[in-house]
């Protein structure tokens, strides 16, 4: 009894050796591991049922015996299986050691991240976004915008010139002049950008920087108008309590001009962002200078108008406190990283 059931089992390890070599895809080796390893159906165990009509002392032999085709057989179907691409080896690949990876972040840069913050305030007042030129004419930049080509701002130690006439704009106000010349009022435009000027590299300047432009244009537009947007402005960007300041100042197209200051939204008593004056400046303002109408063809009589420019730079500066302007500029990973 016990050689016949070994002589079964030696014929089934035969019979499995020729099919796992014929089997041609995983699916196959599957279900030949169920049919001939399976616990509940399988032929081995079938065979090994039987082991109850042996006499007690042939039992191990033939149990030994079934052991041996099992793991050959198993062995077997794992080799074919690597074969047609079988999961990979669990073991030495994974280094529980090893630090884990962190997954890297993007992050908006945050002048943008300032600029989309700014322009969403003006967009819920009204204001939609106009956009023009890097490279300008000189009457955009500077003569349309009552600035003769003699004032300092307009000679070459300022500003970047790339041929006769022909600039890179040293402010985003041209914007303005666009904008009038090619729609009637009312106008209310937000008009952010880059900007150059012939400036230091140093911790305070940079060649190259954002700006953002403010223009309406309207009958009946006031200086109440202009303070009223700026305040509204202020309070939405930097806290509801923030106050507004305006200081007299001088551009050659707005008449009056001023420099608006905020109370400083990091300090009640002084620090190092605002150094001690709790204010802040954050731009510069006016109404339009009736010479700025005339050259686009607005009447003076008729409109009035506002408008201002900032730059976002310095404000994410003051916002984010960074000592150095080049730091936003170089495009170091490890402070862009910061932001995220
Ligand atoms: N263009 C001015 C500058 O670059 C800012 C400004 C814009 C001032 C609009 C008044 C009105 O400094």
């Amino acid at each position: 009894m016990a050689t016949d059931l070994i002589r079964e089992l030696d014929d089934l390890a035969e019979d499995a050796r020729g099919a796992i070599a014929a089997a041609s895809s995983r699916d196959e080796l599957d279900a030949l591991r169920v049919d001939y390893l399976g616990r509940r159906d399988g032929r081995l165990t079938a065979v090994l049922r039987r082991l109850g009509e042996l006499a007690p002392e042939d039992r191990p032999a033939v149990g030994k015996r079934a052991n041996e085709i099992k793991e050959e057989v198993a062995e077997l179907l794992e080799a074919r299986s690597a074969e047609f691409g079988g999961e990979p080896e669990a073991g030495p690949a994974l280094d529980l050691t090893l630090p884990g990876r962190r997954r890297w972040l993007g992050a908006r840069h945050p002048v943008t991240q300032v600029v989309d913050e700014i322009y969403g305030v003006f967009r819920d007042l009204g204001f939609v976004r106009a956009r023009g030129p890097e490279a300008e004419t000189d009457w955009h930049n500077f003569e349309a915008l009552n600035t003769p080509l003699d004032h300092p701002a307009a000679l070459p130690g300022d500003t970047f010139y790339l041929d006769d006439g022909i600039l890179l704009r040293s402010h985003t106000s041209p914007v303005q002049i666009r904008t009038m010349l090619s729609h009637r009022p009312p106008i209310r435009i937000l008009a952010p950008g880059l900007v150059y000027r012939r400036d230091p590299w140093d911790p305070s300047h940079a060649p190259a920087f954002e700006q953002i432009e403010g223009l309406v244009v309207d009958e009946g537009i006031t200086m109440v108008d202009l303070k009223a947007t700026l305040g509204e402005f202020a309070r939405r960007l930097f806290g509801s309590g923030t106050r507004t300041r305006f200081r007299p100042s001088f551009f050659p197209f707005t008449e009056p001009s001023a420099e608006v200051d905020v109370s400083c939204p990091f300090c009640e008593s002084g620090c190092s962002t605002c150094k001690g004056t709790r204010w802040l400046e954050i731009m510069g303002a006016g109404m339009v200078d009736p010479a700025v109408f005339e050259a686009v063809g607005y009447d003076p009589e008729r409109y009035t108008g506002f408008a201002f420019g900032m730059g976002p730079g310095r404000i994410a500066m003051n916002l984010f406190g960074v000592p150095d302007i080049r730091l936003l500029y170089e495009g170091d990973i490890r402070f862009l990283e910061q932001f995220s």
